[in-house]
């Protein structure tokens, strides 16, 4: 059995093509433009499954897809996704239906990197788990023995809004302190920047002082692995402010395994050794038997992998 995955993002759309066991057949990624606004997103996702399908002999069972945002229990709408400015209440599951004709379900981004974790990842050793992916936004998703926690009406897991800090700044969704507004990739790159700029002489100052736009979290990581002191303390403190998150999770789901995915993990050792010892920390004592952040290699791919799942899931 073949289906179609799809990762919206606010930077690119990823597609792939996924056999049921054997996992990737074929991948594509394009940009999405999406200051050309959303009707130029469906087209373009119609596109990229088109040139996916063709000299393909299987029918694909149908579409799944992650969206940055919230979506609804029918799986058919997002709700103001924080990261895709203009769009609102969005029935995308028929908009893809009547570009493709093919049957489309659509889910929370990081829901489906915890899927995919579940059914190619890491997550296959484990029934329960909490998945945090860190990229433009911080996202979240629950799996409860094997399957996505969705809440009462399909939301639940919005863990990069989790307010770690009542005093603290404001993310795109308007949550004050939540640890997205520390560790979504432009809030974590514009805190790097303010602390870059008062070490001219830091090799970092010199490579991005011209435009601090550029800086990106893997080169903070570069940096740190080049025994770059500043970028070690940059990435420490941002890893404590996960840290505080997880112990939040914790205590609420009694879950204690953590898997951590998404382009700003790449930071490796620099971020999350400092989020376990914060966790460590603060866990009350009894919920450090078997506490553990595991990071998944899938990295991006397991958003993808988790839409390829939803289908064969829900469309059967
Ligand atoms: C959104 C989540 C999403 C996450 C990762 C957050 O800003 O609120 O729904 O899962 O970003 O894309
Ligand atoms: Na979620």
């Amino acid at each position: 059995m073949i289906s179609i995955g799809i990762d919206l993002g606010g930077t690119n759309i990823k597609t792939a093509l996924v056999h049921r066991e054997k996992g990737f057949l074929k991948t594509s990624s394009i940009p999405t433009e999406a200051e050309e606004g959303k009707e130029h997103v469906f087209d373009r996702i119609a596109l990229a499954i088109e040139a996916l399908l063709k000299d393909e002999k299987d029918k694909p069972i149908g579409v799944g897809m992650g969206l940055p945002g919230m979506v609804s229990m029918d799986r058919k709408t997002v709700k103001s996704p924080p990261n895709l400015p203009g769009w609102k209440t969005e029935n995308v599951s028929s908009e893809i239906e009547k570009r493709t004709g093919l049957p489309c379900v659509i889910e929370n981004d990081a829901n489906l990197a915890a899927l995919g974790s579940a059914r190619f990842g890491v997550g296959t050793e484990l029934d329960y788990f909490i998945m945090v992916t860190l990229g433009t936004g911080v996202g979240g998703g629950i799996i409860i023995n094997n399957k996505i926690y969705r809440g009462t009406t399909g939301m639940a897991g919005e863990l990069g809004h989790v307010i770690i800090d009542y005093h603290g700044p404001l993310s795109n969704s308007n949550t004050r302190g939540g640890v997205e507004a520390y560790l979504g990739q432009r809030f974590l790159s514009r805190f790097a920047a303010d602390l870059i700029r008062q070490n001219t002489d830091n090799p970092l100052y010199i490579k991005f002082h011209k435009d601090f736009e550029k800086l990106e979290p893997v080169d903070l990581y570069k940096a740190a692995n080049e025994d770059n002191n500043l970028a070690i303390d940059i990435l420490r403190k941002a890893g404590e402010k996960l840290g505080y998150a997880i112990v939040n999770y914790v205590h609420i789901l009694d879950i204690r395994k953590i898997v951590v995915s998404g382009g700003v993990a790449k930071a490796g050792k620099f971020l999350l050794k400092p989020a376990y010892d914060t966790a460590a920390k603060y866990l009350m004592p009894p919920f450090l038997e078997e506490f553990e952040i595991i990071y998944e290699s899938l990295g991006n791919d397991a958003a993808l992998l988790g839409a390829a799942s939803l289908a064969f899931e829900e469309l059967q």
